[in-house]
C-alpha cells in the first residue's frame, strides 16, 4: 500500500508511547489515521469485522514498524466491544486513544429505507461509537474521578457534514452522524469535566479512495459534484489523520466538545449564480438605479 506522499508537519514522536484503538482501522480513512498515529509514536490495535481486512491491515502497519495488532470485532455488538477494549490493555498494557471511524452507508431514497435499513447505520455509527466509548471509559480515565484529575485519555468521533444541511439520499447516515456529533458533545462535558478525558469528531468532506466515496459518488454520478467544491478536488486520506493527530496529541489539549469540520469549505458552498465578472458591472448598475441615476453609462437620464 503507498503512502501518501504528503511528508507529516508533526513531530514524529507527538503521540509517543500511547496507546490507540481505531474502530474501522482496516480501510480506508480509519486505516490512515492508524498509520499516521503508528508513525508518530503510537502502538495501534485495529478493530473491524472482516479478518483478511485486518491481517491485511496490519501487515501493513508492521512493514512500517508500527506495534500494530487486529481484532475482530462489530462495534453493533456490546460483547465484541468490551472484549476488544479488555484485549488491547492486555496486549500493549493501556489504552489512551480511542478513534471511532467504523461506519456504515449506502445510498437509498427515504420511501426506499426500511426501518431495519435506518437502524442498521444508526447501530453502526451512533450506538456504536458510544457502546466503544462506554467501554472504553475505565482505561480512558488516568487521574481517576474528579474536576482537577489530569493526563485522561482522548476520543475522536469521525462524523460528515451531511446533517448540517440536508443530503439526498442519505436520512439514515445524516440521522446517525447528527447522533454522533451529539455523543462527541455530550461525553466532552461530562468526561472532561470528571476526568479530564477529551471527546472530539472530525466531519470529512469527501475523500478519495475511501469505501464512502465508492459508495456515495461512484464514477457513474460524480461528474458534475466538483462545480460545486470550493478546492475543486477531493480531500485526501491523509488530510483527516493530520486533523485527528493534532486532536489525539497534546496539540490539542484545550480542545474539548469541537468537530473539526476537514472538507475545504465543502459544505458551505453554493452554486454560483453570476459569474464573477458580471458582479461589479452589475452591482454598479443597480446602486445607480437606486440612486435614481442612469443605469445605461453615458446616457442621459431625460433620454431613458
Ligand atoms: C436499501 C439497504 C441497502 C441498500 C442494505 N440495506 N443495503 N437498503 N439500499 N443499498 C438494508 C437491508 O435491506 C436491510 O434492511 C438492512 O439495510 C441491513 O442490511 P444488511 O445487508 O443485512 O446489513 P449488514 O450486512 O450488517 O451491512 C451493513 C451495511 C453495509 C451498512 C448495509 O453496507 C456495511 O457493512 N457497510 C460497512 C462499510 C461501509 O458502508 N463503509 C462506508 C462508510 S462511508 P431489511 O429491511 O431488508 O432487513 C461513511 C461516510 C459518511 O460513513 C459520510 C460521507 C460524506
Amino acid at each position: 500500500m503507498a503512502w501518501s506522499p504528503s511528508p507529516s508537519p508533526f513531530k514524529d514522536d507527538i503521540v509517543k508511547g500511547k496507546v490507540a484503538l481505531v474502530t474501522g482501522g482496516g480501510s480506508g480513512i480509519g486505516l490512515e489515521i492508524s498509520k499516521q498515529l503508528g508513525k508518530h509514536g503510537a502502538s495501534v490495535v485495529i478493530m473491524g469485522r472482516r479478518n483478511h481486512v485486518l491481517d491485511a491491515a496490519v501487515s501493513t502497519l508492521r512493514s512500517l514498524s508500527i506495534p500494530a495488532i487486529g481484532f475482530e470485532g462489530d462495534v453493533r455488538k456490546q460483547e465484541d466491544a468490551k472484549r476488544v477494549v479488555e484485549s488491547t490493555v492486555k496486549h500493549f498494557g493501556r489504552l489512551d486513544i480511542l478513534v471511532n471511524a467504523a461506519a456504515g452507508n449506502f445510498l437509498v431514497s427515504s420511501e426506499d429505507l426500511s426501518s431495519n435499513g435506518f437502524r442498521t447505520v444508526m447501530d453502526i455509527d451512533s450506538v456504536g461509537t458510544f457502546t466503544m466509548c462506554r467501554e472504553a471509559l475505565k482505561y480512558l480515565k488516568k487521574g481517576g474521578p474528579g474536576r482537577y484529575s489530569s493526563g485522561g485519555g482522548t476520543i475522536v468521533n469521525i462524523s460528515a457534514t451531511l446533517h448540517y444541511t440536508a443530503s439526498w439520499y442519505q436520512i439514515h447516515v445524516s440521522a446517525a452522524k447528527a447522533a454522533v456529533d451529539a455523543i462527541t458533545r455530550n461525553l466532552a462535558l461530562e468526561w472532561g469535566a470528571d476526568y479530564d478525558i477529551r471527546v472530539n469528531g472530525i466531519a470529512p468532506g469527501p475523500i478519495a479512495d475511501t469505501p464512502g466515496m465508492g459508495k456515495l459518488a461512484p464514477e457513474e454520478i460524480d461528474s458534475k459534484a466538483r462545480d460545486y467544491m470550493p478546492l475543486y478536488k477531493l480531500g485526501e486520506k491523509w488530510d483527516i489523520a493530520m486533523a485527528a493527530l493534532y486532536l489525539a496529541s497534546d496539540a490539542g489539549k484545550f480542545i474539548n466538545g469541537t468537530i473539526l469540520v476537514v472538507d475545504g469549505g465543502l459544505w458551505l458552498s453554493q452554486p454560483r449564480h453570476l459569474p464573477k465578472e458580471q458582479v461589479k458591472q452589475l452591482s454598479r448598475t443597480v446602486e445607480k438605479r437606486s440612486r435614481g441615476e442612469s443605469a445605461l453609462v453615458g446616457v442621459p437620464k431625460a433620454k431613458l
